[in-house]
């Protein structure tokens, strides 16, 4: 089984948190993991049905969150949390529960997010017409060691996007798209089935895994190789930067 982890946007209304989880959302499909994403809108009318915005309220939204990415995460799928999560505290802790997180923050002046107001409702806590507002009348404490920054304010969605799957490459999170540049090899379908039947699913996320596991072992078993040792040293690097090879 693959092995998950949490991406956990956080930042202010309006900043970009859902808008980039949404972009995120496929890259990571293709990339061959499972992803589910949690909304904080959804999670609101679900999970957390009935929680209000007091602080002990936002805290157990908080909670509920990090237990179901936690979930997600243990069982080799992708989490994607976008809830403001105003405090650091609370962040603290799901990063903990989880321990595969990676916490992005979606920096935005808050200045810009009003003159979003994609829900209107800055305009609604500007005019007292509701309370406990992040950014307005409640609290946002900013990350102080987050695994990426986004800049919404000077970056279009496609360069916040890039800055986050290439934090998630570098981290080794995500393998690099079509596996960085080595040749997939055509295997027809029935061939493809019958080596999927076969995988080891412990050992192996998938058959161009175990294909590529293979051609290592082969590798390593051939006594007179038709390459330069150059040549086979960057084979190596190579295969050791996708983490096939110890
Ligand atoms: N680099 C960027 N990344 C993300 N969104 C951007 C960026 N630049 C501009 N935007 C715009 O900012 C808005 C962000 O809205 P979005 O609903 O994603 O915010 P949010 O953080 O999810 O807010 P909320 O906490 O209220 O759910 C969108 O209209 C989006 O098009
Ligand atoms: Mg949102």
């Amino acid at each position: 089984m693959p092995e998950g982890f949490t991406v956990w946007f956080t930042g202010l209304p309006s900043s970009g948190k859902s808008t980039l989880a949404r972009l995120l959302e496929p890259v990571i499909q293709r990339r061959g993991l499972h992803v589910e994403v949690f909304d904080g809108d959804e999670v609101r009318q679900h999970l957390s049905k009935g929680l209000g915005f007091s602080k002990e309220d936002r805290d157990e939204n908080i909670r509920r969150i990090a237990y179901v990415a936690g979930l997600v995460t243990r069982t080799g799928g992708v989490a994607i949390t976008c809830a403001i999560s105003p405090y650091r505290a609370l962040r603290q802790e799901a990063r903990q529960r989880i321990g595969r997180f990676v916490e992005v923050f979606v920096q935005c002046p808050v200045e810009e997010c009003i003159e979003r107001d994609v829900k209107g409702l800055y305009k609604k806590a500007l005019s007292g017409e509701i309370q406990n507002f992040t950014g307005i009348s409640d609290p946002y404490e900013e990350p102080e060691n987050p695994e990426v920054v986004v800049e919404t304010h000077r970056e279009s969605p496609e360069e916040s996007l890039s800055k986050i799957v290439r934090r998630l490459e570098e981290l080794g999170y995500l393998p690099p798209e079509g596996f960085g540049g080595l040749t997939p090899v055509p295997v027809p379908t029935y061939l493809y089935r019958e080596i999927q039947r076969r995988l080891d699913r412990s050992r192996f996320h998938d058959v161009s895994h175990y294909v590529t596991h293979l051609l290592v072992q082969a590798l390593d078993d051939l006594q007179e190789m038709p390459i330069t040792d150059q040549q086979r040293q960057q084979i190596l690097g190579r295969l050791k930067e996708l983490g096939y090879v110890e």
